[in-house]
């Protein structure tokens, strides 16, 4: 049996921890981990950019359906790429039932993401998902089922109905999943529902059940999915509240700190004893990238670590290139700042943003855009008057919104972030005015501490220095983490 990874590079959506990032980490043993958020949209903008490198296109290549692989890259695919002022072309959104065409982008996107990931190297790649992006889940875990991934990992919502999914698909079965609505009134039909048959062009692969982690925040949480999912549930990410991207939102009554951040305290510790007890492997998160998080995590029982951050400025990750240098010299200089926006996201989870240039805690940079909803991917379904499925978000033009039995209240301070994830990675949507999304960098409380993963003189890290300086090999560890080594050795 192989062993389990020590090290879990985290799943960062959207692009951030692309099939690069992946495969270099899981070419070291360690388990690399694509985002599978958006990656239909992601994916069919690299194809109008001209698919640099022609990754994609070997991607394509070696997907088992090969007429909808030509589909595909016949509808998108720009020669030289599109010219910058030209918007993408928009795909239809994500619904309930979604049209064909998506259902099999996302297949492809996700086989190709994990296909590219795992090249060059026999080890686990997994990918990473947002419990609360559900409309696109079957299709795309079956397409990264058909690449072989290894892991899936799930976190932002409760993944009760996951691991059943997992195991219908590894008979290719036909397998569903329940839509949340808000408002459902008993008889409201919400299952989707995925038959693998319907997309094959000839005898369907054979596939092998990838290992499900569920991250979550708290330890009762685990001993529910435990008992309740439906279905194998293989070991948990437990993530605290100083990690990138989404974090749980504080236990009991929300209270905030003078800047207007959720403030945490002991009741949202995670009891590291009931994990134990579980007998369950868990891996920790949230301020673990260094080679002593990963030592105490060893101590305390877990498997090892899950480190988001510090492989977010990496040299293979996704993150553009402008805004990696902005926030590696802010680490530099100590003085970069990450602000909990406990608005900004649609999903209402708490969603840490880096604080760019020219941008206070307020974010008003972000204030100026003109609301438009075109991506969909965090829409909410709701059930209609007409007793239909209807969908809204938060960020969307306010009177949309409420038109749709929306709160206004609900609206305030929320932020697109399909539009801006898709832009911290280099393909941000053109308006009619000639303006480009804005970005908005999600990144962990451990900003400055990345600094120290610069080599002296350098302005860059790869993904293999990481590993190396948390597994603790690397000459230059500090005098704490030497101490470690010794005691451990
Ligand atoms: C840029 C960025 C994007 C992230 N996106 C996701 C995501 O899409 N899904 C997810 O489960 N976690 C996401 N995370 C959390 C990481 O997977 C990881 O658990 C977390 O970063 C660990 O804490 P650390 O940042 O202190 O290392 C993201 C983190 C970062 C920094």
């Amino acid at each position: 049996m192989r062993q389990l990874p020590k090290i879990i590079q985290g799943g960062m959506g959207v692009g951030v921890s692309n099939w690069r990032l992946a495969q270099a980490v899981s070419k070291l043993g360690q388990l690399g981990v694509v985002s599978g958020t958006a990656l239909d949209s992601l994916f069919v903008r690299r194809l109008v950019d001209g698919d640099k490198g022609g990754h994609m296109r070997r991607g394509l290549d070696a997907f088992p359906f090969p007429e909808m692989a030509k589909r595909i890259w016949n509808e998108y695919f720009v020669p030289g790429g599109k010219p910058a002022e030209v918007p993408y072309p928009l795909l239809p959104v994500h619904q309930h039932k979604s049209p064909r065409k998506l259902i099999e982008l996302c297949m492809v996107s996700n086989f190709v993401e994990v296909f590219l990931a795992k090249e060059g190297h026999k080890n686990p790649v997994g990918i990473n998902f947002l419990e609360k992006v559900q409309m696109p889940h079957l299709a795309s875990i079956y397409g990264a089922m058909l690449a072989g991934v290894g892991y899936v990992l799930m976190g932002a919502g409760i993944p009760m109905h996951i691991p059943g999914v997992l195991d219908a698909f590894v008979g290719n079965h036909a397998a569903e999943y329940k839509l949340s609505v808000a408002g459902a009134t008993e008889g409201l039909n919400a299952q989707m529902h995925l038959e693998p048959a319907e997309y094959a062009e000839g005898p369907l692969p054979a596939l092998q059940r990838p290992k499900f982690l569920a991250i979550i925040s708290s330890n009762t949480l685990a001993t529910n999915l435990l008992r309740r999912a439906n279905g194998r549930v293989d070991g948990f990410v437990i993530e605290g509240p100083t990690a990138g991207g989404h974090n749980a939102p504080p236990r009991g009554k929300l209270q905030l700190s003078a800047s207007g951040e959720p403030v945490y305290g002991e009741r949202d510790r995670v009891n590291l004893e009931e994990m134990r007890k579980t007998g369950v492997p868990f891996w920790l998160a949230g301020g673990y990238g260094s080679a002593q998080g990963l030592q105490a995590a060893l101590d305390a029982g877990a498997a090892g670590v899950q480190v988001g951050t510090v492989f977010a400025f990496s040299e293979e990750s996704g993150l553009r290139e402008d805004l990696k240098t902005e926030l590696l010299a802010q680490a530099r200089a100590g003085t970069g700042q990450v602000y909990t926006d406990r608005l900004a996201s649609p999903t209402g989870f708490p969603f840490k943003v880096a604080l760019l240039a020219g941008s206070t805690s307020q974010l008003p940079i972000y204030q100026e855009r003109k609301r438009v909803c075109d991506l969909g991917y965090l829409r909410e379904a709701y059930e209609t008057t007409e007793g239909k499925i209807g969908y809204r978000c938060s960020a969307e033009p306010v009177e949309n919104y409420v038109a749709k039995g929306g709160k206004q209240e609900e609206t305030v301070g929320r932020k697109c972030l399909c539009n801006s994830l898709l832009a911290n990675v280099g393909h941000a949507q053109r308006r009619k005015d000639g303006s480009a999304e804005p970005a908005l960098v999600t990144i962990g409380d451990d900003l400055n501490t990345v600094a120290g993963f610069l080599a002296p003189g350098h302005t860059s890290y790869t993904a293999a220095e990481v590993v190396e300086r948390l597994l603790g090999r690397n000459a230059v560890v500090s005098h704490d983490e030497k101490t470690l080594l010794a005691v451990t050795a």
